[in-house]
């Protein structure tokens, strides 16, 4: 059995003091916080970038799952190396050199995945599995957060997770957006081993969100 992570997005946090959001994260004993770029032209939506992210290194040795979501991600792969990223998964949708900026991001010496809108068909993810640590489902349109988790995109990391077996592969499962504790038993049952959670986790209190992560961490 694969580890199961709650990985908080501090997207939801306060971006006037994002160290405090991601403090809060570490304090109650999470291991991964989950880290949004967006620029603007891939989706509708500008959040933070670099320095941002090398800032935040700085206080915590948090595992940084930074998500790119950008139309040249492969432009951006080194500064967010450098910036102190764990790993960086990049959408499957914009054209560029997939594979390339895959082998990039692992020649680096840190971990690689791969993101798929809601309504992309898995079929693109196939030639990569193979490369990837990690295999994003969005389930919702990406660019902000609050948004309603759409279940139908459990059906392809259901597809995907069978895939995984039946292939002998050992790729982490991730879902982002909308997730919430209603969300964790159905993820589970389709193979989901990472949970972003953005507003459903920060608007928890401290009990709220250790009963939360129970959830998904306790399960063996
Ligand atoms: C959506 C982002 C998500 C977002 C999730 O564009 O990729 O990571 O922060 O936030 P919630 O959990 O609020 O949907
Ligand atoms: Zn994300």
């Amino acid at each position: 059995m694969r580890k199961k992570i709650l990985a908080p997005s501090i997207l939801a946090g306060n971006h006037a003091n994002l160290s405090e959001s991601l403090m809060l994260a570490e304090q109650d004993g999470r291991e991964w916080i989950h880290l949004d770029i967006m620029d603007g032209h891939f989706v509708p939506n500008l959040s933070f970038g670099p320095q941002t992210v090398s800032d935040l290194r700085k206080n915590s040795s948090i595992f940084f799952d930074v998500h790119l979501m950008l139309d040249q991600p492969h432009r951006y792969i080194e500064p967010f190396v450098e910036a102190g990223a764990d790993l960086i998964s990049i959408h499957l949708e914009p054209e560029y050199d997939h594979l390339n900026s895959l082998n990039k991001i692992k020649k680096a010496g840190i971990k690689n995945g791969i993101v798929v809108n809601p309504d992309t068909p898995i079929d693109g993810l196939f030639p990569f599995l193979k490369h990837v640590d990690l295999v994003l489902f969005m389930t919702v349109f990406p660019g902000f957060g609050g948004q309603k988790f759409i279940e139908d995109v459990l059906l392809k990391a259901k597809e995907t997770s069978m895939i995984r077996e039946s292939e002998n592969l050992d790729f982490l499962i991730e879902v982002d957006g909308g997730v919430g504790p209603e969300h964790v038993i159905p993820c589970l049952e389709a193979g989901v081993d990472i949970f972003v959670a953005g507003t459903a986790y920060y608007k928890l209190d401290q009990q709220g969100r250790n009963r939360f992560a129970e959830s998904i961490e306790k399960v063996q």
